[in-house]
């Protein structure tokens, strides 16, 4: 292997990811993802999370070739999910005298997935580790992304192993570290990963940011993609941005349709708010494109119009999983309307209203309901629709 050095004694010793369709069977990731471990070689040697289980044999044989005989002291788990335990039970088995190190809510998770953990140190927040020359704090930062996540800081060289916190989908493809890519190919992937993953969780990264903003923090190592040394500002910018739910003047439209009808009244209005001045429009035919793309300008634009064919007396299939995907994530601000066609009893309007109730987002017009093709009044209506949204978007500067 070759080595990728953080410091003199901290090394990167993650694995690229081309295979792997789904994120977690669910998220598309046609630019694959990286597994980032860390390893810091002290008087304690000591992992920072692991690796994905396809990775084990590899992963183990980087180990052995960066230490030799030496035996690992800790593994820090700053995250339980699989993505980054995977390999966990190897270490354990290849290094018994190693210390587990993890919080109150870490080592239930062990026991759940592989074993009931034996060594463990159960850290908090502020606590420290001395391993000799380095010195591990310890911070939870709970729900980015599960209950028992926590970050961790090394003292010296003032590394924030972050786990899944500023991380992205895309692989390492030879550069690792920020300013040896180009971040123009990650700006969506980091978006992506965000959003995907750690946006339902918005309120809990905002506490995170705060919480961390007192540490001199000079690179941030995460458990996906590139290592932030160079330009910490370009992520933390957008972390804050995208947490805090600061969006733009925009509009995403997104239908489902299956012969035309639906997705003319989506032309109608696109036309018309482009007509209005409104710059950023979106439109998506939801049995094209996956909601891990739509999410992302879920997060970046402030309009949001779905439209809905009925589909054996209900909502179109395809735009119910959307729209479920974002009632999980519940991202807030949005102005909403809501448009459909049918051709005999309905179904795709009257399931729009009702996730138009949970959702809870300001409607800016009455739902708009076409039988078969579009007909002179209800275009006035998808009209009046668009203006309604033009008005709400262009009155607030
Ligand atoms: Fe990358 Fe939440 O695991």
């Amino acid at each position: 292997m070759q080595k990728v050095n953080l410091s003199d004694d901290i090394y990167f010793i993650g694995f690229n990811d081309r295979r792997t369709h789904l994120f977690e069977n669910i998220w598309p990731i046609p630019h694959g993802i990286s597994y980032n471990s860390y390893m810091i070689v002290d008087e304690k040697i000591t992992l920072i999370d692991t690796v994905e289980r396809s990775y084990i044999d590899e992963y183990l044989n980087n180990i052995e070739e960066l230490i030799g005989d030496r035996q690992v002291d800790y593994l820090v788990i700053n995250h339980m999910e699989p993505d980054h335990s995977g390999a966990l039970k190897a270490i354990v088995q290849k290094y018994p005298g190693i210390t587990l190190v993890g919080n109150k809510k870490t080592f239930g998770f062990v026991e759940s997935f592989y074993f009931m953990p034996q060594n463990v140190l159960e850290v908090y927040d502020g606590y420290t580790l001395d391993l000799g020359k380095h010195k591990l704090q310890f911070q939870m930062i709970p729900m980015v992304h599960w209950p028992e996540t926590m970050v961790t800081f090394e003292e010296t060289t003032q590394i924030l192993f972050s786990g899944d916190a500023f991380g992205s989908y895309g692989t390492l493809d030879g550069g690792i570290f920020d300013d040896e890519v180009n971040l123009g190919f990650y700006e969506v992937e980091v978006m992506r990963y965000f959003t995907n993953i750690v946006g339902k969780y918005c309120p809990h990264t905002q506490r995170a940011i705060k919480k961390l903003a007192p540490f001199d923090i000079k690179m941030i190592a995460a458990t996906h993609g590139p290592i932030w040394r160079s330009d910490l500002e370009w992520i933390l910018t957008r972390y804050n941005k995208w947490s805090s739910y600061d969006l733009e003047r925009g509009v995403i439209i997104v239908y489902g349709s299956m012969y035309g009808n639906t997705q003319r009244m989506a032309e109608v209005i696109a036309r018309q708010l482009a007509v209005r001045g409104i710059k950023n429009i979106r439109v998506y035919d939801a049995s094209k494109t996956h909601p891990s793309y739509i999410i992302n300008d879920v997060f970046k634009y402030k309009g949001f119009i779905v439209g809905s064919a009925a589909y054996n007396n209900a909502m179109f299939p395809n735009v119910e999983t959307l729209l479920s995907t974002i009632e999980h994530m519940a991202p807030k601000n949005h102005y909403l309307g809501i448009f459909g066609n049918f051709s005999w009893s309905g179904g795709g309007v009257k399931n729009l209203k009702t996730f138009a109730e949970k959702i809870k987002w300001e409607l800016v017009y009455d739902p708009v309901e076409e039988k078969g093709a579009l007909k002179p009044n209800m275009k006035e209506e998808l009209l009046k629709l668009a203006n309604a949204m033009a008005d709400k978007l262009l009155t607030e500067g």
